[in-house]
């Protein structure tokens, strides 16, 4: 893993001499065509480097016709960039030679260091400490190269097979295969890059590093990344969040978290352990996240092209019923709304459009549409204030050409400051034929990956809009005791009583309860807390109290109590338990059963769940994670990105749930994870959520604590 021991700091113009090189030495260039050290060489002529390039080779006076020299000593001009490809155990010694010949940047392809185990980590750590000793970057170990496509620049120093064209993506690679699959589905799709770099190991230069220097780069308009691991999650979420508000980063992330095997006995624990986590925190940061290359490729290549959304509000203008159909599916089940056209839009519409075409949206203008039909029924939907994205459909009509429609819409989209996708149902020759084509609107072959995209635009762009600098509230609560409390347990769960305690030292309501030591003294506090009363078996590692019949509800009177308690002792004895207390609380009823819970993960931290509470948690998950520090919209994003959210808003004339006190108390859960790090699993299950802030309580609570993780590094 890097550390950030000497890094030289955020100044992104060190890396200038790895991207912007006059002068390259590529070091193990060789004549042995099927070598690295050949394609290395190789891509930098055919790509007509901009500068000067010197092969490195002990062996050969000349190679590809450039003079060679024995060693980078040996080179008579200064050297910006040394590309390193010589065998493992020669690297060290090369590495040395370069610095001392004043190299300024240095990219080795060379394998066989961190990833192979600790001795290769031990020669990596010490590379990486003289270059950093020298003041300059160094990416890789064990990467493909960086390209530059900039014409003045011209730097292809990878053995990649397929190279990139010109374009305003910036792409990161930390897989340097998948860096072969990214340039060839680029090529595939037409789309260009700016810089290209794949970063192997990150010894020193890592893809925080990337974002700050495509940051303030006016020609890198999108950035992509291609990730297996967060090295610094915490620098990452503060790179992330600024430079996000100045343009786009997307993520495709591999692999499930290695907690994701993990064993945890509560309901947040249990469902943290996947790879939600990533989600949670890459929707935080503003990042938008794919899944697959192409999927990535689909979304740059439309927040390239397009300005941003207002809204989430949907138009579809098509030829052909069944596709609008499933656009329009596609685009509810994303969570996007479908326009409501205004009367006067109708009207327009209706003036040109022959009788038996639908002017309502999706508009339909049935299979006669022609380009000009096209070009005028969008520029009159885009009109309509209603309307914040657009889909335009496009199934190939005979004697019709594709294209001539493409650039009506087009033309149509010229005028309007709305994001315009077309889906075109036609043939690959009309793909082959677009692809040169930057100036048209992103294409897509069906309307679902066009409802992805439309979806991450409106979710980029709200991400936007929101203040930058809202910074988590602070609740003034006793932390010294909520301390004191969570250091009587060592290991393992509080009891239930401390666990309550440490609830409202924080603010957050629970319904009332008593502690008691016998069936009698049950009794006596069940009057205190008020009848009808709730009874539970408290009893060590009793963590699922209603599955051993631990849990009475419902009791009337004293005698009621009584006869529960003893059955409750009975019942837990012949589970071969003992119980240790019982815990008399009040009988809340109504409101929404919600769940709120902390579980931690050793590199992003304490992290935030909030969903349907209750046994839904089991069936369906329903359930959004947060990741900390966490601010207000942050949690109303929890609360509102459940599935289930309309039920807690009430439907059916059920009362709402008190939607600002449940992004409070996640709010005061926040604060709680973060100052009290021994607290390993909370959960709050269920929560009852009732309209009125008196009436809601927690009802259920369960809280582990344990030794604190080990801080992310
Ligand atoms: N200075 C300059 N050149 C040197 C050298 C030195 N100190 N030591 C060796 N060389 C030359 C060799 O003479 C050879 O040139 P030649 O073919 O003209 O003889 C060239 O460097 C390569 O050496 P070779 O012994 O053929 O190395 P190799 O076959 O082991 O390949 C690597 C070298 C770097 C390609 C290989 O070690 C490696 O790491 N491969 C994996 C790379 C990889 O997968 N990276 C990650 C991608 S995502």
């Amino acid at each position: 893993m890097p550390d950030d021991r000497n890094h030289p700091g955020t100044d992104p113009r060190t890396l200038d001499p790895i991207f912007s090189p006059r002068t390259v030495a590529v070091v193990g260039a060789s004549r042995k065509r099927d070598s690295i050290g050949f394609a290395l060489l190789h891509n930098m002529v055919v790509e007509e480097f901009a500068g000067a390039i010197y092969p490195i080779n002990p062996s050969a006076d000349s190679i590809h016709s450039l003079k060679a020299y024995p060693s980078v000593a040996a080179v008579p001009d200064p050297i910006d960039l040394a590309l390193i490809a010589v065998p493992k155990g020669a690297v060290p010694a090369v590495v040395r030679e370069c610095l001392d010949a004043g190299v300024r940047g240095l990219v080795v392809i060379t394998a066989g260091f961190a990833e192979t185990g600790a001795a290769g980590a031990a020669v990596e750590a010490e590379i990486r400490d003289l270059v950093r000793e020298h003041g300059i970057r160094m990416v890789g170990p064990n990467c493909m190269g960086v390209i530059n496509t900039d014409p003045e620049v011209c730097l292809n120093a990878t053995f990649a097979p397929t190279p990139a064209r010109r374009g305003s993506i910036g792409f990161v690679s930390q897989s340097g295969a998948l860096g072969v699959a990214i340039l060839n589905v680029a090529a595939d799709l037409g789309v260009g890059l700016t810089q290209f770099a794949s970063m192997g190991n990150k010894a020193d230069v890592s893809g925080n590093d990337l974002l700050e220097y495509w940051e303030d780069d006016p020609e890198t308009r999108v950035i992509a990344m291609y990730l297996e691991s967060f090295g610094n999650p915490r620098r990452f979420t503060e790179i992330a969040k600024r430079v996000g508000r100045k343009k786009p980063i997307l993520v495709v992330k591999s692999g499930r978290t290695a907690e994701g095997a993990r064993a945890a006995s509560s309901h947040t624990g249990a469902i943290a352990g996947t790879d939600v986590t990533v989600s949670a925190f890459l929707d935080q940061c503003g990042v938008l996240r794919a899944n697959t290359i192409e999927e990535l490729f689909d979304l740059a290549v439309a927040l390239d092209r397009c300005p941003m959304a207002t809204g989430n509000r949907v138009a579809i203008v098509t030829n052909a019923g069944g596709p609008a159909i499933m656009a329009t599916d596609a685009c509810v089940n994303l969570g996007l709304e479908i326009a409501s056209l205004s009367d006067e839009t109708e009207e327009r519409l209706r003036s040109f459009l022959p009788a038996e075409a639908s002017v309502k949206n999706p508009v339909d203008m049935i299979a006669s549409a022609t380009p000009e039909s096209y070009a005028r029924a969008l520029d009159i939907v885009l009109d309509d204030p209603s309307v914040d994205l657009a889909m335009v459909i496009n199934v190939t009509p005979l004697l019709s050409n594709p294209i001539d429609v493409l650039e009506s819409i087009a033309d149509a989209t010229h005028g309007h400051d709305c994001p315009v996708l077309a889906v075109m149902m036609a043939t690959e020759e009309f793909y082959e034929g677009i692809k040169a084509r930057g100036d048209l609107p992103p294409v897509y072959r069906f309307p679902e990956p066009a409802a992805r995209v439309l979806a991450q635009l409106s979710r980029y762009s709200a991400w936007r809009r929101r203040p930058a600098d809202e910074l988590p509230p602070e609740f003034d609560v006793d932390d010294a005791a909520v301390a004191r409390i969570l250091d009587r347990t060592g290991d393992g769960y509080l009891p239930a009583a401390d666990a309550y305690r440490v609830l409202e030292l924080y603010g957050i309501p629970t319904a009332g309860w008593r502690t008691a030591g016998s069936p009698e003294s049950a009794a006596v506090a069940a009057s205190d807390v008020g009848y009808p009363v709730v009874l539970k078996g408290e009893a060590r590692d009793l963590v699922h109290k209603s599955d051993v019949g631990a849990v009475a509800v419902g009791l009337e009177d004293a005698d009621g109590v009584r006869e529960a308690a003893r059955s409750i002792e009975r019942r837990l004895e012949e589970a071969g338990q003992r119980v240790e207390s019982f815990l008399i609380q009040e009988m809340v009823a109504g409101g929404h059963e919600v769940i709120f819970g902390i579980s931690t993960d050793p590199r992003f931290g304490p992290l935030l769940m909030f969903g349907l509470g209750g046994r839904y948690v089991e069936v369906f998950r329903d359930v959004r994670f947060g990741v900390t520090p966490l601010t207000r919209p942050e949690a109303e994003d929890m609360i509102r990105g459940i599935r289930g959210f309309r039920l807690l808003e009430g439907v059916r004339g059920e009362e709402p749930a008190d939607l600002d006190l449940l992004a409070d108390i996640l709010l005061r859960l926040a604060q709680l994870a973060l100052r009290h790090p021994r607290i390993r699993e909370l959960d709050i299950n269920p929560f009852l959520a009732a309209g009125d802030p008196d009436a809601a309580k927690a009802v259920d609570v369960r809280l582990k604590v344990g030794e604190p993780p080990n801080p992310a590094g």
